[in-house]
């Protein structure tokens, strides 16, 4: 009797991986072979238009992410009877990129109809913008569903980390999805492309925390310059600066350089040189550039995993914008 349990245990063990259906590295390279290429080709147009779309591409998919899970849910539209996440606080005017991951599941469906999901179109174009940025490249696992749900504000304001908030709050949030401080470091990395508007940096400037000074942990030359291109008044609001101005479009490490230098432009970025593990974990990316494509790789297949939905969880959305109805 003792005998056939433990036999049905190990069974049970070794089969798991073949029973739970899992993402697969191969899962479109029969129905779809080119689908990496038709990827490329549309992040690497979208570009040639507007570099500073490979940033936006990888935080429309951070986005997507970190709230309940990759699901494409960030893409959905807002309707007289849905409400999506797109315009709601933290995403709203700040997020883009929907025309482009449509303009690729226009030309995706072309090739290969009702087949790919627009979270994985989501999720390899912002692989593909990060290596056509001059980062690193990644293998992939593939079959990811999208959602029929969305976030409400609530969901959003629990998970999606906000410039404002204590690094201890980041942390929990990244740590409560199973990614690690590490992880949290590596992708904060991600900052060394793309431009913050001055409204995510602002209280720094002139009046920190009830103060009436700037913050103590900027840099007085860079305060001196922030002052004049996000000046203490709501227009400059949407001014748009860059988070590495030595590098803004190139995919490096230099991102980690500025906060040495006391350059961060968010308080949450600024924040990791403020605790010794994550300021030590700074210093060996800034020192080691390779750890750091390394790392970055790794830590984006993680975060690329979070709950995803596979086979009848979820479904392959013939417009991204909307739930398939039948
Ligand atoms: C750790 C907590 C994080 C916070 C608090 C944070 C916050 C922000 C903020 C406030 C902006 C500027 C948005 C705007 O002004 O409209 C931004 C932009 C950006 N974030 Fe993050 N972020 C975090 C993590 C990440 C991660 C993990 C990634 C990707 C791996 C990422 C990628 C980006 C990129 C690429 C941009 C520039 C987007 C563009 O130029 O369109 N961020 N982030
Ligand atoms: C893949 O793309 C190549 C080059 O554009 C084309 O010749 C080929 O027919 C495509 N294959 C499939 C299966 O769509
Ligand atoms: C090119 O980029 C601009 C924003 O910089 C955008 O308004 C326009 O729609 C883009 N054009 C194409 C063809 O993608
Ligand atoms: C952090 O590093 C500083 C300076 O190297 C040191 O004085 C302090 O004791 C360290 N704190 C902890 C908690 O290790």
């Amino acid at each position: 009797m003792e005998h056939k349990l433990l036999l049905v245990f190990f069974c049970l063990l070794f089969l798991s991986p073949l029973v739970s259906p899992q993402l697969d590295y191969k899962y479109y390279d029969a129905t779809c072979p080119n689908l990496t290429r038709i990827v490329r080709y549309g992040v690497w147009m979208a570009i040639a238009n507007d570099t500073r779309m490979a940033a936006s591409l990888l935080r429309l998919h951070f986005h997507d992410c970190i709230v309940d899970g990759c699901d494409g849910s960030l893409l959905l539209d807002d309707t007289s009877t849905f409400k999506g996440e797109k315009n709601l606080l933290g995403n709203k005017d700040s997020v883009r990129g929907y025309e482009v991951i449509d303009k690729i599941k226009f030309d995706v469906e072309k090739a290969c109809p009702s087949t790919v999901s627009c979270t994985d179109i989501v999720t390899l174009a912002s692989r593909e913008a990060i290596y056509l940025s001059g980062g690193p490249y990644w293998a992939l696992p593939l079959g990811r569903k999208d959602g029929t749900t969305a976030s409400d504000q609530n969901g959003i304001l629990a998970q999606l980390p906000s410039p404002f908030e204590a690094f201890e709050n980041i942390i929990s949030k990244f740590t409560s999805k199973g990614l690690t401080l590490k992880d949290l470091v590596v992708l904060s990395g991600g900052h060394t492309i793309g431009f913050a508007q001055c409204s995510a940096f602002k209280h720094r400037l002139f009046n920190f925390d009830g103060s009436g000074n700037p913050d103590p942990s900027l840099d007085s030359s860079l305060l001196t310059s922030l002052k004049s291109v996000c000046p203490n008044q709501a227009d400059s609001d949407t001014t748009l600066v860059a988070f590495d101005p030595a590098s803004s479009r190139k995919f490096d490490n230099s991102f980690y350089k500025t906060l040495l230098n006391n350059g961060g432009l968010l308080q949450s970025d600024q924040a990791l040189m403020g605790d010794n593990t994550t300021a030590s974990m700074v210093m060996d990316y800034i020192k080691y550039p390779y750890w750091f494509s390394r790392d970055f790789g790794a830590s984006m297949v993680k975060m690329s995993n979070l709950g995803v939905l596979i086979e009848q969880k979820g479904e392959i959305r013939k417009n991204c914008r909307a739930v398939n109805h039948y």
